[in-house]
């Protein structure tokens, strides 16, 4: 019995051995958002047994401050928490769509002892606390000169960054969300200024400047232009009753909203509509459109279609040429080898029967020739006249 009571007594021992308290090795950051910006803040803990992470917000001052647990989807769903208990626990709180109540102390707690949720238990300090600030700013204003470019050939874009206490590190611009390196600059001004001096529909899209400030603050100028639209394949075939079908594409910016196809007959213009004679069949995004032609005809449908993109600014074209050959037509390139199989074939066949008696002529007039006339007198016209000339 008292054995037994040893025994029990080291198994215990030994487990409280290894039973280590929380502890962080990662601790939230305090961090400045702007309204409408999400945030994360991130918790890393280990302990034996595994410690549970509980994430807390904190509003008002000591001593009357407020205590709130925050879990996954609270706040309406802006409130995500993943947390993962392997090897050690790992939390990341995700808040959304930050409005300037959400600024506030937020607090990463740890435990592992087995009574830290009982409630009877006091004193409840077997938790472990780190605490983060998240401030949410209104977003400065800044000022866009001009606010938008539309149709022009060349423009300067400028953004001024007003009434901000938050210091610049400098700024940049980016077209369609990608860096542009040459207006990379670490001056403190608050005042940035891009140069467009050749507009094309490649130089179309949103520009953002973007101060390098903390939180970064950016704002946005669009860019537009004609479309350009160009066809796939300037020139397309089909077979007969096989199906047809034309492409253009768009770049630019804005996009089509638009797409027109036509038919040129005779000098003129006729419009294309979806289901036209059952035979027609055009299908439209912003950046794209194709025209099937079912059941193609060699008398109706060979020559020219337009495809028109038009979008805000006006329209833009291109043609593609229909070809439409004859079904037997595909039969044509067989029928064409064939032929000229059996046409090499007899050539060869007259060739190698012609041959036959020629062949000592030939060979004389070849190889062996000169190596007769070496050894032997030789009767030929020409070895003589060689022979002379040396
Ligand atoms: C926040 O974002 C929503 C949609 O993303 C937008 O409608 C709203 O105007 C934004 N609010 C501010 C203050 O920027
Ligand atoms: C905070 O507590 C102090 C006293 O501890 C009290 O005077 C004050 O009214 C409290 N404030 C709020 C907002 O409850
Ligand atoms: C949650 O969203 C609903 C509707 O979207 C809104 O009426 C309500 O005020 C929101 N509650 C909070 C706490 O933001
Ligand atoms: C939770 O975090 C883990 C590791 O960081 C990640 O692999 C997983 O996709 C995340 N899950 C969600 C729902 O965000
Ligand atoms: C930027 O805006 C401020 C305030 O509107 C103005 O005083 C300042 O002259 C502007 N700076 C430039 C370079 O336009
Ligand atoms: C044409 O009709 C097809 C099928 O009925 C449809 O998928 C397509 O969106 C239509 N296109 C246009 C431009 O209306
Ligand atoms: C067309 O637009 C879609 C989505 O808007 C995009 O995924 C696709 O890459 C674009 N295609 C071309 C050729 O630009
Ligand atoms: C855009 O410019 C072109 C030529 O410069 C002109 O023909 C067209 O009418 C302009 N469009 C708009 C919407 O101003």
């Amino acid at each position: 019995m008292k054995l037994l009571w040893a025994l029990a007594a080291l198994l215990l021992s030994s487990w409280r051995a290894d039973a280590t308290t929380a502890g962080f090795i990662k601790s939230p950051l305090s961090q400045m958002k702007l309204i409408n910006d999400s945030a994360e803040l991130h918790c890393e803990v280990i302990g034996n047994p595994i410690p549970e992470v509980q994430w807390w917000f904190i509003e008002g001052e000591e001593p009357n401050e407020t205590f709130t647990q925050l879990f996954d989807g609270a706040r309406n769903d802006s409130v995500r928490i993943n947390a993962t208990y392997i090897a050690h626990a790992t939390s990341t709180i995700r808040l959304t769509s930050l409005s300037l109540d959400d600024t506030g102390t937020y607090e990463c707690r740890a435990s592992n002892d087995p009574e830290r949720n009982d409630l009877r238990k006091t004193p409840k300090i077997k938790w472990i606390r780190s605490q983060a600030n998240i401030i949410v700013i209104e977003s400065p204003t800044i000022i866009t000169e001009p606010t938008e470019v539309s149709n022009q050939t060349s423009s300067i874009l400028s953004c001024n960054l007003t009434d901000s206490s938050l210091p610049i590190k400098g700024s940049y611009w980016t077209h369609n969300g990608k860096h542009i390196e040459e207006s990379e600059s670490d001056a403190s001004s608050p005042y940035t200024i891009y140069r467009l001096d050749k507009i094309t529909y490649h130089s179309g899209g949103l520009y953002e400047c973007v101060f390098k400030t903390e939180p970064p603050v950016k704002e946005t100028i669009e860019v537009k232009t004609l479309p350009h639209v160009g066809a796939y394949k300037h020139s397309e075939h089909g077979n007969e009753m096989d199906k047809g079908v034309l492409t253009c594409v768009a770049h630019g910016h804005p996009l089509p909203t638009d797409w027109v196809w036509f038919k040129e007959e005779d000098g003129t213009h006729k419009g294309i509509f979806n289901g036209t004679g059952d035979r027609y069949e055009i299908k439209s995004t912003p950046n794209k459109t194709i025209l099937s032609i079912n059941d193609l005809s060699i008398e109706k449908d060979i020559g020219n279609y337009i495809c028109t993109g038009t979008n805000e600014l006006g329209a833009s074209s291109d043609k593609i040429y229909l070809r439409v050959r004859s079904r037997l037509a595909a039969l044509w390139p067989f029928l064409g080898i064939v032929a000229e199989v059996i046409i090499l074939v007899t050539i060869i066949f007259i060739y190698e029967k012609r041959r036959k008696p020629d062949e000592v002529i030939d060979d004389d007039d070849s190889g062996s020739a000169p190596l007769k006339s070496n050894s032997t007198t030789n009767h030929k016209d020409k070895n003589v006249r060689q022979r002379n000339s040396n």
